[in-house]
Parts: C-alpha cells; structure tokens; sequence
C-alpha cells in the first residue's frame, strides 16, 4: 500500500488522473472499475480535459461500475449508472459496448450478479479499480462487516450511510435501503487500486483504514494488504495520519 498526499482536492484529482492516463497509453485497452459519489468528480473532470485536448484515446477501455442502488434502473438521475454516463463517460470517447454498469432494475439479482462476476473474469479481471470510502469505512456499497470474501452481491445499507447519501437524494427516506455492489473479493483481485479520500470529515476513518488492523469492521482497511493499493488523500483527509518524522 502506497499513501499519497495532495495539497487539496484538485491537485487529488489530477494525481489520480495523470496515474489514469499512464495506465491507458500504457494498455489502451484498460479494464476500468469506475466508483460514484462526490469524490472522483474533480478526476473524471481531469480525464475528459484530457480528451478534449487529444491526449488520451479512451476508445478501448472497458468499464465496469462499482456499485448500484436497488431499484433505480440507468434512466434514473440518481442511479450511478446515468451518473457515470453523464458526468464522465458521455463526454469521453468510450465505446457504449465497452460499457458494463450494474442495473439497480434487475429481477434476478442473484443470478445478475454471477454474470457480473463472469463479465469482469472475461474482460481479464480488473485492471485499475477507483475508490472513494464512506464515512464508515466502506468501499462500493461493501458495509462494516462484509466479508473479506464476498463477490458481486445484494447488500443492506448501514443507517449511517444512508443519512451520508440523503444529500444526493433529498430527504433521508428516499434514499434505496438495498445496493448491489463489487464484494471486498472482487475489489481486491484488481490489480492496481486508487481510493480518493478528501476533506476533513474523511480524515479519522482514512487514519481507521490506513493505520488500523485490517477488519472487516472497515472493509477499506483490507486495502492494507493489497500489494498495488494507492491512497491518494488530500492535507485535510491526511490530519489524522500519524506523521512520518
Ligand atoms: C457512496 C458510494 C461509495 C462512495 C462513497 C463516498 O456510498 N457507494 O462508492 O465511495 O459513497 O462518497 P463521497 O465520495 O461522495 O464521499
């Protein structure tokens, strides 16, 4: 595991983008694992300037999102699945048909997620996976307690995440009480990860995750033991880092 540490938000945002793009020229066709949340806003924003500037040709990479709320199909302003498209993926030059993003409409949930976990084995695994982490220490929808083990899965949300993501919702009680989520197992065979952490309120559970025992009490803490994990944070997610002499 490698920590990062970044002025402030923007400057988290371009290091992450500048690892991004290396990876790309690198493997054109890179298989990346896309997070939502507020976190990998000021990245995504990095990675289309360089688009528009003719740097990057995203026309390759395969994509596969991270996490989805139950019951809210693609065409939904709030599922991640319309996010990721408006906020980044429309605005890149990424084949619609590279596109895997979890459909929070499924019928058969179970079954839909094995065939998640066949997509990505097909694909070659994951090869760069973004992360943000919830105030609780979960990475994706993956709450305290979750298996070190679990794949592709249906999960409840805790009673803290879903007042942290009331924000994006309006009010508390329409936020979904059910994702679907990458499991802990399937973050952790990528083969390079990025968690983005910033601002202060991010600062105690980065020190839990970074510097605490590896439990699945914070599952983001099993990123402790991944041999290419990188936690890229900005000065005020880092406050709670015991500082290095
Ligand atoms: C949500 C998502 C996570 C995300 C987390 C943090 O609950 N399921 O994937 O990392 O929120 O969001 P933010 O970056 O907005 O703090």
């Amino acid at each position: 595991m490698k920590i990062i540490i970044k002025k402030d938000y923007d400057s988290l945002g371009k290091e992450a983008a500048k690892i991004i793009k290396e990876a790309i020229r690198q493997k054109p066709n890179l298989v990346l694992g896309l997070a939502s949340g507020n976190t990998p806003l000021g990245l995504y924003q990095e990675l289309i300037k360089a688009h528009k500037k003719n740097e990057i040709d995203f026309s390759k990479i395969i994509v596969f999102n991270l996490d989805e709320y139950l019951g809210l199909s693609g065409n939904y302003s709030q599922s991640y699945n319309y996010l990721l498209r408006k906020i980044f993926l429309n605005q890149i030059n990424a084949e619609r048909r590279n596109f895997h993003l979890l459909n929070g409409g499924v019928k058969n949930v179970e079954k839909y997620c094995q065939i998640y976990e066949e997509e990505i084995k097909k694909a070659g695994g994951i090869d760069l996976q973004i992360l943000g982490i919830g105030s609780n220490g979960h990475i994706g929808f993956n709450e305290p307690g979750t298996s070190f083990d679990s794949k592709t899965h249906l999960t409840e949300l805790a009673e803290s995440t879903i007042k942290d993501n009331a924000r994006f919702f309006g009010q508390e009680k329409d936020v979904p009480k059910r994702a679907l989520t990458m499991g802990l197992q399937t973050i952790f065979k990528a083969e390079k990860i990025l968690l983005l952490a910033s601002g202060p309120n991010k600062a105690d559970i980065a020190a839990k995750a970074i510097e605490g025992p590896v439990t699945s009490e914070i599952p983001a803490s099993i990123l402790q033991k991944h041999p290419n994990a990188i936690f890229i944070l900005d000065k005020s997610a880092a406050k709670k880092l015991t500082p290095i002499p």
